[in-house]
């Protein structure tokens, strides 16, 4: 598998940032150690992906990849679920089961928000990293297991272990080979490649025609802060082919949350403003241009509705219409 990419497309990692390369590299070389991998990134960043990515790439890719999301099982239960239990361990233990660690033998143990780990557990957990053993609750027998940890979290974990709520020693034996998923506001050159693969992902899916975006759409797709990262990203693509009928997406398509509801700035005069022949500023062009963002604005605020973007410029609709014909919006 050449440059992380998994083995069909779900698994693909997408980006041409140097973050995103930094990762296909990290991703192929750690693939056919045993190294625990600790995965940092906030929310939607991909954290997930990139620890399939590992998996499926590796020599245990025909073995289980098994993951626990340590943060939305309570403490009761995640001990169980992590190490199992024997028969009568307590009440409702009516046979015995094993736990995820068992089940992910020979292949890939995947932590997700291992921050939220409770300290009774970060124990046990710990040995399992030093020694591949534990033993099921109730259990006295050692079970020993062959699996590869990879772990991730969207908190600070070294202000954890600072604060006292995640132990250091642990912190260290996770944090062996690193992989940081930078937020996406911070590598906005893959916005364009992930649009075109979730475009090419979802139309398939809803058998609809691609949709592309003009110029100042994307525009306003890099300058967004996507907090919520690729995830937020993907969403609202998807959204956009179920909602919109159209193929082609302007400003106007998009949802206020992004477009702000700025007036737009002047417009930088730029080369093609400065009249060639005395070297000056095309006043005309400059003041197109600005007639046009600010349409483009009034249409925005309106969902494109003519009629309520024509009545916040002051001008009739018609005006309105005969402007857009001329700017060619
Ligand atoms: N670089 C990328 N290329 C393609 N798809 C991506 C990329 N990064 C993330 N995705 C997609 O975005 C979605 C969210 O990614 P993922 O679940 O891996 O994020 P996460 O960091 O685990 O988020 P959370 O912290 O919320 O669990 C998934 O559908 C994933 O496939
Ligand atoms: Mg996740």
């Amino acid at each position: 598998m050449e440059n992380g990419s998994g083995h069909n497309n779900l698994l693909q990692i997408i980006g041409n940032s140097q973050a995103i390369r930094h990762i296909y590299e990290v991703t192929a070389k750690v693939s056919n150690c045993y190294s625990t991998v600790l995965i940092l990134g906030e929310s939607g960043t991909g954290k997930e992906l990139v620890a399939k990515n590992i998996h499926f790439n590796s020599s245990r890719a025909d073995k289980p990849f098994v993951p626990v999301n340590c943060g939305a099982i309570p403490t009761e239960l995640l001990e169980s679920e992590l190490f199992g239990h024997e028969k009568g361990a307590f009440t409702g233990a009516i046979a015995t089961r094993i736990g995820r660690f068992e089940m992910a033998d020979g292949g890939t143990i995947f932590l997700d928000e291992i921050g939220e780990m409770p300290t009774i557990l970060q124990v046990k957990l710990l040995r399992v990293l030093q020694e591949r053993s534990f033993e099921r609750i109730g259990g006295t027998k050692t079970v020993n297991v062959d699996v590869r940890i990879i772990a991730a979290t969207n908190q600070d974990l070294e202000l954890s272990v600072k604060e006292g709520r995640f132990r250091e020693d642990l912190f260290h034996r996770l944090n062996v080979i690193p992989i940081e998923l930078p937020p996406l506001r911070k590598r906005t050159e893959d916005i364009p490649l992930l649009c075109g693969h979730f475009i090419e992902k979802h139309a398939k899916r809803f058998g609809r025609n691609p949709i592309t975006l003009t110029d100042d759409a994307l525009k306003i797709f890099t300058d967004y802060a996507w907090p919520g990262n690729v995830r937020e990203l993907e969403n609202a693509v998807e959204r956009l082919l179920v909602l919109k009928d159209n193929d082609v997406i302007a400003p106007y398509d998009l949802p206020e949350r992004m477009t702000g509801k700025k007036i737009p700035d002047l417009p930088d005069i730029d080369d093609d403003d400065v009249n060639p022949f005395v070297g000056g500023i095309d006043l005309n062009a400059a003041l197109e241009e600005y007639e046009k963002r600010l349409i483009l604005h009034a249409l925005e605020l309106h969902n494109g509705v003519k009629s309520q973007a024509a009545k916040y410029l002051n001008i009739n609709r018609t005006t309105l219409i005969e402007k857009m014909k001329r700017l060619r919006l």
